[in-house]
């Protein structure tokens, strides 16, 4: 019997990516081997970008669903793959379109700003994208002082303090990984590591994000902590971040800030779903009709246009 590993899956999703002409995309939450035989690694905003300029007509995003959404909505002319078809993201899910269309009577002629963590649909009703890396900068520029921030409270509640001369509505909703991380936690943690700097995502909760020495989205955990002169670290993110924190310094020290940030649904795609895909015998290929995405499209052109 042939005994498969690691490395042999691998080499053939290397032979038959290029075979197939496919480009495969890794989000960062994503597992040190499919990282591996990935083209590009980041995070969703940056991966679709990246998607759009290559020369690939296929397009495998290692992720969840909202992600392989925005690959689609910025290149409706590539045929793009889901690597799992029951990889989704909660926080997407959390608020419907006749929710949406509910909250704008509410708060008639405030601005919707969207995260970029949400379903294709839900985008068409909102006014502007952002990002965890880009949030901050696109509300500040916004004209409009009222905004309707939808649907992480708390990445809004950490957009809001650093823009207070603006009318922030925020919403019930968040990552259940992020905002599964306490407090008690941090306290652990600073007692077990007193040198280490505390790098926290902006998903996290305000009692937890105000006690860090660095927030800020994955990539910018990823490029503080390689950047940084301090020698240990303690990551309040996804947990795989340790991991590919501690690849890329070997000489550095990374801890969890919780053990249970973990994000079950980015998780399920595995090596051999990826050996799936490019074979033609797995994941799922996400279509969506051209209006919607074309209305979709407009708060992400938005939110290029303000930076
Ligand atoms: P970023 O990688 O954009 O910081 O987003 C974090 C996240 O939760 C992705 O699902
Ligand atoms: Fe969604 Fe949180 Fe998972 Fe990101 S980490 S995909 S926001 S559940």
């Amino acid at each position: 019997m042939i005994m498969y590993t690691t490395k042999t899956i691998q080499d053939e999703i290397l032979r038959l990516k290029k075979e197939n002409d496919i480009c495969i995309l890794a989000h960062a939450y994503q597992s040190q081997d499919i990282w591996e035989v990935a083209d590009y690694v980041g995070d969703s905003y940056g991966l679709s970008q990246k998607a759009a300029a290559a020369s690939q007509k296929t397009v495998l995003m290692c992720g969840v669903r909202f992600m392989a959404e925005t690959v689609k909505i910025l290149s409706p002319q590539k045929k793009v793959l889901l690597s799992h078809s029951q990889a989704g993201c909660p926080m997407a899910q959390q608020i419907s379109v006749p929710q949406l269309e509910e909250l704008k009577r509410r708060y008639p002629g405030y601005t919707v700003a969207v995260y970029i963590n949400s379903t294709c649909a839900l985008k068409t009703l909102c006014d502007v994208c952002v990002t965890s890396a880009s949030a901050v900068k696109i509300i500040r520029k916004l004209d409009n002082p009222n905004i309707l921030f939808i649907p992480d409270c708390n990445l809004g509640a950490w957009v809001t303090a650093q823009v207070p001369e603006k009318n922030i509505q925020l919403v019930n909703g968040g990552c259940p990984a992020h905002a599964s991380i306490t407090a008690e936690q941090v306290d652990k943690q600073r007692r077990l590591h007193p040198d280490a700097k505390l790098l926290v995502h902006p998903e996290c909760l305000p009692e937890v994000t105000k006690t860090a020495d660095y927030i800020g989205s994955t990539t910018g955990i990823m490029e503080y902590a390689k950047q940084s002169s301090s020698q240990a670290f303690i990551i309040g993110t996804e947990n795989s971040i340790v991991q590919h924190l501690q690849f890329a310094c070997p000489d550095k020290q990374f801890y969890p800030l919780s053990d249970t940030c973990i994000c079950t649904n980015m998780k399920l795609t595995t090596l051999m779903d990826v050996y799936h895909c490019i074979q033609g015998t797995g994941g799922e290929e996400v279509t969506l009709p051209d209006d919607v995405m074309n209305r979709a499209r407009r708060c992400i052109d938005a939110m290029l246009a303000l930076g």
